[in-house]
């Protein structure tokens, strides 16, 4: 295993990331029927941004950290995600499934997926006191498309892969087709990294003609030091309604703190 999410959590693309996943769960909380998260490359659930690997590369400095003294008023995704943040310190950064689990409500059910014994280690005992949270230890893709669709018939499937094999793009194209196929009414949140414009352009392409019918796309771009990322996308398959809205506020914000340009797009459907 290379990648390892410590580097790079709490940076820039982690922050909007998050943002956007809270968003989503806020809005899925709206109705009290329960609904189901899947996370299907889950990390290790909790980051020390104040350890040595943090440190190394700054990206935390340059991201999360930038938010700390915000105080005006803010859209519920953006206040939602920094109070979890807040809560935990600067020693705790929430990854995704540790977010998804703050959020859930009794009814709710949360399936983390790591592949990396490691990091599955360190994502069971993040997630051991939140009795709706599962873990399992094996592939993301595989296993996220298998259990769809969740019994609760709604819910967010979150794919966010570390780019480590060169056609990263083409297995998490072809595990969002089959998992649309099998929860066509499901939320996608799905990460990637724009290191080329027609590499992240045939990826959405490829997607969205598998039989999307609504989706947007958070494109960020920062500048940073030589040979790190500085630009990276979300794709939201059926985000829910408000979420566009949500994002573009939570972007007025964001922008001026990450130094970022934070670009929000209708890519299929309207809202
Ligand atoms: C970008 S990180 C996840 C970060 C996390 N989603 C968050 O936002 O906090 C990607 C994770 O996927 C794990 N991974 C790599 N290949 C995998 C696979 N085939 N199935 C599941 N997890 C995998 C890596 O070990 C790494 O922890």
């Amino acid at each position: 295993m290379n990648y390892r999410h410590v580097y790079h959590a709490g940076n820039f693309a982690d922050v909007v990331k998050h943002v956007a996943l809270v968003a989503i769960l806020l809005h899925l909380k709206k109705k009290d029927a329960g609904f189901a998260v899947l996370d299907s490359h889950a990390g290790r659930g909790v980051y020390d941004l104040t350890g040595e690997e943090a440190a190394r590369t700054g990206e935390a400095r340059a991201g999360v950290a930038r938010l700390m003294d915000l105080r005006d008023e803010m859209p519920p995704a953006l206040a939602t995600y920094l109070q979890l943040v807040k809560e935990g310190g600067p020693a705790r950064y929430p990854g995704s499934p540790l977010l998804a689990a703050r959020l859930l409500r009794t009814q709710d059910r949360l399936t983390a997926i790591e592949k990396h014994p490691e990091e599955f280690a360190a994502l069971k005992d993040a997630l051991a006191p939140y009795a709706n949270a599962a873990v399992e230890n094996g592939d993301g893709y595989a296993r996220a498309v298998k259990l769809l669709p969740p019994p609760s018939r709604r819910g967010l499937v979150v794919f966010d892969p570390p780019f480590e094999s060169p056609d990263e793009f083409e297995t998490l194209a072809q595990a969002i087709r089959d998992a649309v196929r099998k929860f066509a009414n499901g939320i996608f949140l799905i990460w990637y990294p724009i290191k080329s414009q027609a590499a992240a352009d045939a990826f959405t392409g490829e997607v969205l003609a598998g039989g999307v019918q609504k989706a947007l796309t958070v494109d960020t771009q920062i500048s940073a030091p030589e040979g790190n990322l500085d630009r990276a996308g979300l794709l939201v398959i059926n985000p829910p309604y408000g979420f566009d809205v949500e994002m573009y506020a939570a972007a007025e914000i964001l922008a001026p703190l990450l130094r970022a340009d934070i670009a929000v797009k209708w890519r299929a459907g309207t809202p």
